[in-house]
């Protein structure tokens, strides 16, 4: 949802502003400027497209001067052209300003404007933001900033710099995310901290309502009363490297291998003497055994994860707990109280509906964990307690790696109530907590069967290419599975609709005969998860109705499984035996790199789907 950096230093601003951005542009690529301040005008470049458009652009011209601002775009207001590509400027090209969030009111704001004389060249929201300023600056650029943010309805993270003040880089902050990086002579404003990292690992998360003034030896921050805000910064614990491909072609593949050792990490940090701990989490001992119900809100494949959760909440802690996705959530006045744990999951700890859930949760008086990712993020900020997942950062905007930590959290924290609330005997947990220690190494040694140049998904991906074509493009998939692998059936199709564009539903096996049986010829290819559960041969059942009636079906199963060999499915994959419990740990592998292959097929951006973006912060 769009990436900002702001830079003032002794460096070429233009250098760092698109590193920063190179980094950043996983929150939106269609397209990107900047602006910085030569001499005593100010020069921008802005370019429809991914960030590499304006690289070779400002590589022919660029632009000198150690003061700027840069945007990565994902329009909202306006279509994605150069025109309504940030930043924007003042009538007189004074001032610039990049935004991410949403103007509500800006309409109202553009007419008032345009009656005082202001010429708007744009249809985006963010240009009210540069008139505002612009007709309020007397010499001050803090001060025409404050007056602007006091006329503003909705949600931002803005920068901005004025060529009278060569000195200053002014940034604010209202329900978007944005950093400061401290640096010796050099400060830097981002929407994330990748995009400083190059820099400084020092960084300061700013709060909401807070408005903050750069200079190159000062950082001062202000509420949006004007009273100053003293905070110190945190040191960023994880290096650039860890936000690079590592030889893979995609980050979406780096992050997919990359899942046994995260696994790994999580028990090692999480368990010790297969006692559950989570040192950062404020919610005490006594509250979690009194909470009567559990609600959990997420969005996309957080929300997979999630209802994952609570299959294994409800059998394990026999306590009520129930899901939805945030953006219902929110508006719905949901039934929780002071008795409800609400669990937030979200990775990038920002998403907007997850953060309006937050709130609306707490204005009830719930008590509200959230699982996230992003250290220092929004929700992992204003929940009362926070369980990181440690996953490293995930730029691919399919999310892999994040889904599989946020399980093993459930898993933690499943097992962790239901020793405290005694809902376990001491061998059942024992039993579970050996099965969890396995899958790290399960979760690799399924990995290491599709490192080869060519496995048997591409292959599968191959002739689903060819099938599509044959049948003039009509071809589409289906996901089954029934109980605690029913999630992976929706982030299956989720994951393969993203970066595919292809046409697919997950279903619960179950409710086949109620409707989407209706989809079944020679058309649809239809994944059933058949793993050995306590539900297999109602899958098996559910597989002989697909052939029936001509279907494709790629079986997931268990290794070794013999009966699935006798079902007559046109393409089997195996995943090691483990406890039907954590089998999703294992099944999804599978699910995402088939995803991953079939979108390479085709030839699509697989980091940077189209309408995508990683961290939705609007709503
Ligand atoms: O950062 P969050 O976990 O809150 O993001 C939620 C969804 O936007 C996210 O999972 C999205 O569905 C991904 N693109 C899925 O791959």
């Amino acid at each position: 949802m769009c990436g900002i950096v702001g830079y003032i230093g002794n460096k070429e601003a233009q250098d760092v502003l698109l590193k920063g951005l190179s980094r950043l542009e996983y929150r939106g690529y269609d397209s990107a400027g900047v602006a910085i301040v030569r001499g005593t005008k100010i020069e921008f470049d802005k370019k429809q497209g991914k960030l590499k458009t304006l690289i070779s652009d400002l590589k022919d011209a660029p632009i000198k001067g150690t003061l700027g601002i840069g945007h990565t775009r994902w329009a909202t207001h306006g279509i994605p052209n150069e025109v309504n590509a940030h930043p924007h400027l003042d009538c007189k090209k004074r001032l610039a300003v990049v935004h991410n969030g949403i103007i509500e009111n800006y309409q109202e704001l553009k007419k008032s404007l345009k009656r005082e004389g202001h010429k708007f060249l744009s249809e985006t929201d963010t240009e009210v933001i540069a008139h505002l300023i612009e007709k309020f600056y007397k010499g001050d650029l803090e001060a025409a900033v404050f007056k602007t943010l006091k006329l503003l309805k909705g949600t931002y993270a803005i920068a901005v710099v004025h060529k009278n003040e060569p000195d200053k880089l002014v940034g604010a902050r209202a329900d978007s995310p944005l950093i400061i990086g401290v640096g010796k002579g050099e400060n830097f404003l981002a929407s994330d901290a990748p995009a400083v990292l190059d820099y400084t690992k020092e960084v300061i998360f700013m709060d909401n309502h807070e408005v903050v003034t750069l200079t190159r030896d000062g950082v001062s921050i202000k509420d949006f009363h004007g009273r100053k805000v003293h905070k110190k910064p945190s040191k960023i614990k994880w290096d650039i490297s860890q936000a690079e491909k590592a030889g893979y072609k995609h980050f979406m593949l780096k992050e997919i291998f990359e899942q046994g050792d995260i696994l790994s990490k999580i028990i090692d940090e999480r368990v010790a003497n297969d006692r559950i701990s989570f040192g950062e989490l404020k919610i005490s001992e006594r509250a979690f055994k009194g909470f009567k119900n559990i609600a959990i809100v997420a969005c996309g494949t957080a929300y997979h994860a999630g209802l994952t959760g609570k299959y294994m909440l409800e059998e394990l802690v026999r306590i009520p707990s129930w899901i939805d996705t945030s953006s219902e959530f929110r508006y719905r006045d949901p039934m929780v109280d002071k008795d409800t744990l609400v669990i937030i999951v979200s990775q990038s700890g920002e998403t907007a509906d997850s953060l309006a859930a937050l709130r609306e949760a707490r204005a009830k008086g719930a008590t509200v964990l959230g699982i996230c990712n992003v250290l220092g993020s929004t929700i992992s900020r204003e929940a009362d307690g926070v369980i990181y997942t440690h996953a490293g950062p995930e730029i691919a905007v399919a999310s892999t790696k994040a889904y599989t930590a946020q399980l093993a959290i459930f898993y933690l924290l499943t097992l962790y109530l239901a020793k405290l609330r005694k809902t376990i005997s001491d061998k059942r947990y024992d039993y579970f907590m050996s099965e969890f220690k396995r899958v790290p190494g399960l979760v690799n040694d399924l990995l290491s069967e599709y490192k080869p140049e060519y496995n048997a998904l591409e292959a599968y991906a191959e002739g689903f290419k060819r099938y599509y074509h044959q049948k003039h493009n009509k071809s589409t998939f289906l996901y089954l599975a029934r109980n605690i692998n029913y999630p992976n059936a929706l982030e299956g199709a989720l994951k393969l609709k993203e970066i595919s564009y292809i046409s697919a539903e997950g279903y619960p096996a179950g409710e086949m005969k109620h409707g989407p049986i209706a989809l079944i010829d020679e058309n649809p290819w239809v994944v059933c998860i058949a793993v050995q559960s306590k539900t297999y041969d109602k899958m098996l059942s559910n597989i002989q109705e697909i052939k029936a009636r001509g279907g494709i079906v790629i079986g997931i199963a268990t290794e070794g499984d013999r009966e699935i060999m006798h079902q007559n499915i046109n393409y089997l994959i195996e995943v090691p035996k483990v406890d039907e419990l954590f089998s999703p740990l294992l099944v999804v592998i599978p699910l995402q790199l088939l995803a991953y292959y079939v979108a390479r097929e085709f030839g699509y951006d697989i980091d940077q789907p189209r309408n995508l973006a990683k961290s939705v912060t609007v709503e």
